[in-house]
Formats: C-alpha cells, sequence, structure tokens
C-alpha cells in the first residue's frame, strides 16, 4: 500500500520542512506540535517558503492552495489514529522520544510505521518500546528540507524488509534521492561530516588559520556551499555538540570528540545563527561578521 496519509511530531524547522514536502508530494498531512502557538508558528514558516516559490514561479498559486489544503495542523496525537506513516522531529531526547512512541503505539493501529528524523539516536533503542520494531524506521532529512536533494533511510536488524522498501519509495516519492543505511549513529551523512566539522574547529584552536579563510578555503578549494564553520553556525553548535557526544559514545573513537573550543561556545549559549552568535556575529544577518575567539 502506498504511503498516503502521513502524520508528523513536531513543526520546528524539521518537522515544518517534511510536513511541507510531504503535502508538496500528494499526501494528506497532519502535523502536530504540543501548543496552538508552536503550530500556528509551523504553519506560517511553510505559507512562507510556499509563498517564495510562487512569487519565484516555481509554483502556481492554484497549487499551493492544493497543498494548504493537504495540510493541517493539531496538538493532539488522537488525530494520528488513521495515518499510514508518522513520521517524529521532536527534540534530540531519547526519554522524550520514548514516551512519544508509546503513546503514539497505543494510538495508531498496527499498520502504522513509525520514522524518527533523528540524526543520532538509536533507532532501535526507540522501536524497542514499540509493539512494532518490524514497522519501525529512520528516515533523516537535511536542513533546510525543501531544498536538499536528500534522505537517509535506516533499517534495523528487527525491521520488516519489505516495509523498508515501501520506506525507501516514500522518499522516491518526496522527491528525494534515497540511500539506505543500518542503524549506526550518524548513519553516512554525519560520520563522515561531524569529523570534518569538528576538525575545523580543532584547525581553528591551534591556529592554523581564520574563521574567514578556514570557511574560503572548502567553499572556494572544494566547491562547498558553506564552509565548515558557517555550516556549523546554520546547524547549530549545541546540536553538533550534542551529536559529537553520542557518536564518541558509540564509536570512542577520537575523531568524534567534541572540542573543548565548542564546548566553551556552547556553554556560552553561543550556538550560532539561532542564537544571534557563532563562529559568526550575526548582528546583522545579511553581513555576519566573525568573532574575535582567542
Ligand atoms: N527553506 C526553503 N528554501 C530555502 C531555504 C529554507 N530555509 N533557504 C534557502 N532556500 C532556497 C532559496 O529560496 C533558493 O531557492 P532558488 O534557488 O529556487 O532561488 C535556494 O534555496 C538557494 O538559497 P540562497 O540563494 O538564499 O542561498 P545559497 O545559494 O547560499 O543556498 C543553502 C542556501 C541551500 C542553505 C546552501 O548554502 C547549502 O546548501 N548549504 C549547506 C547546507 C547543508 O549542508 N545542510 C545539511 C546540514 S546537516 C543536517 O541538516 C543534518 C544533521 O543531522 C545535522
Amino acid at each position: 500500500m502506498p504511503i498516503e496519509k502521513v502524520g508528523v511530531v513536531g513543526c520546528g524547522l524539521m518537522g515544518s520542512g517534511i510536513a511541507q514536502v510531504a503535502a508538496q508530494a500528494g499526501c494528506q498531512v497532519i502535523v502536530r506540535e504540543v501548543s496552538q502557538q508552536l503550530v500556528d508558528k509551523g504553519l506560517q514558516s511553510i505559507e512562507k517558503n510556499l509563498g517564495r516559490l510562487v512569487e519565484k514561479g516555481t509554483l502556481s498559486a492554484a497549487d499551493r492552495d492544493q497543498i494548504r489544503g493537504r495540510l493541517r495542523g493539531t496538538t493532539s496525537l488522537e488525530d494520528f489514529k488513521d495515518r499510514d506513516l508518522v513520521l517524529e522531529a521532536i527534540i534530540e531526547q531519547l526519554p522524550a522520544k520514548k514516551e512519544l512512541y508509546g503513546a503514539l503505539d497505543k494510538i495508531c493501529p498496527p499498520a502504522t510505521i513509525f520514522a524518527s528524523n533523528t540524526s543520532s539516536i538509536s533507532i532501535t533503542e526507540m522501536a524497542v518500546v514499540t509493539k512494532r520494531p518490524e514497522r519501525f524506521f529512520g528516515m533523516h532529512f537535511f536542513n533546510p528540507v525543501p531544498v536538499m536533494k536528500l534522505v537517509e533511510v535506516i533499517r534495523t536488524i528487527a525491521s520488516d524488509p519489505k516495509v523498508f522498501d515501501e520506506m525507501v519509495a516514500f522518499g522516491a516519492k518526496l522527491g528525494k534521492t534515497v540511500v539506505r543505511t543500518t542503524d549506526r549513529t550518524g548513519f553516512i551523512v554525519n560520520r563522515l561530516l561531524v569529523p570534518y566539522l569538528l576538525d575545523a574547529v580543532r584547525a581553528l584552536e591551534e591556529g592554523v588559520a581564520s574563521i574567514e579563510d578556514i570557511d574560503n578555503s572548502m567553499k572556494l578549494g572544494c566547491g562547498h556551499p558553506m564552509g565548515p564553520l558557517t555550516l556549523l553556525d546554520f546547524v547549530g553548535l549545541d546540536t553538533t555538540h550534542y551529536i559529537a557526544n553520542i557518536m564518541f559514545d558509540e564509536f570512542k573513537e577520537k575523531r568524534f570528540a567534541s572540542p573543548p573550543l565548542l564546548k566553551r561556545m556552547v556553554l556560552a549559549g553561543w550556538n550560532g545563527r539561532k542564537s544571534g552568535r557563532g563562529f559568526y556575529d550575526y548582528a546583522d544577518p545579511a553581513k555576519p561578521k566573525p568573532m574575535q575567539l582567542s
């Protein structure tokens, strides 16, 4: 059965992007947040994105209206009782995720597939709190979700291979290139990306070069859309530090160890673009200025 009715839990940066691409792909989407204020905020951000596409002429106003019609917000998990798939994109905290999956498992029929957008938490550890570990997957999107063309689909040792294929087909339906991977912390992208980002911080700490020169090196020397320190600010220093700690815990390898400077910046609340400061100062978001960090 193709996946048509989708529930998205969490309407923050990732959840709203996921809800948007699912509605754009023709799915009936319900997105849930803990308060009406957060539902409204998430839906407004989708509305803004769709509006930008209409302005650019890549989406007609009529198509935008149809997408809107396929999308609705809720504060109640009970609304997910008829969903083919529930995708979760809430805070990266295992106890919160376990509690959510425990509740969803009671509300949703046994056929509903569950998938987490986690970037670092073990899929197996969440799957085992439900009675459907064979229908439980990781589906890891990238920020900004409507723009980034990749999705990682993650199976566990308990996954049903046929349902895994359905998830892969669903990823393709969303217009993404799907890569299949297994339940190892960091999957493919973060396993390669996180040590690279941490190394850029180490290079800065060791005085190899300035913030701008490190960023320009990878942008102009390797054709990356953003330098590593700009990307860290974009992803969030707190998020990267958190993922690195989980990966270090899993693999006990130095390349995943969060450098002291990163830890200090997170302690200071300099979490990147979202907090106004990170490796750059975003007082004028159009013209970020490198911070003085030594
Ligand atoms: N939502 C929707 N669309 C967006 C957007 C957003 N938040 N931000 C940018 N866009 C769109 C723009 O509208 C524009 O569209 P058109 O080409 O149709 O005009 C396009 O993206 C390019 O945007 P800009 O011209 O404003 O800026 P840019 O060329 O610098 O691109 C970027 C912005 C797409 C973010 C680009 O810099 C990029 O690809 N950066 C790297 C992002 C990345 O690596 N993401 C993965 C992070 S890791 C992760 O997410 C996983 C994890 O677990 C940590």
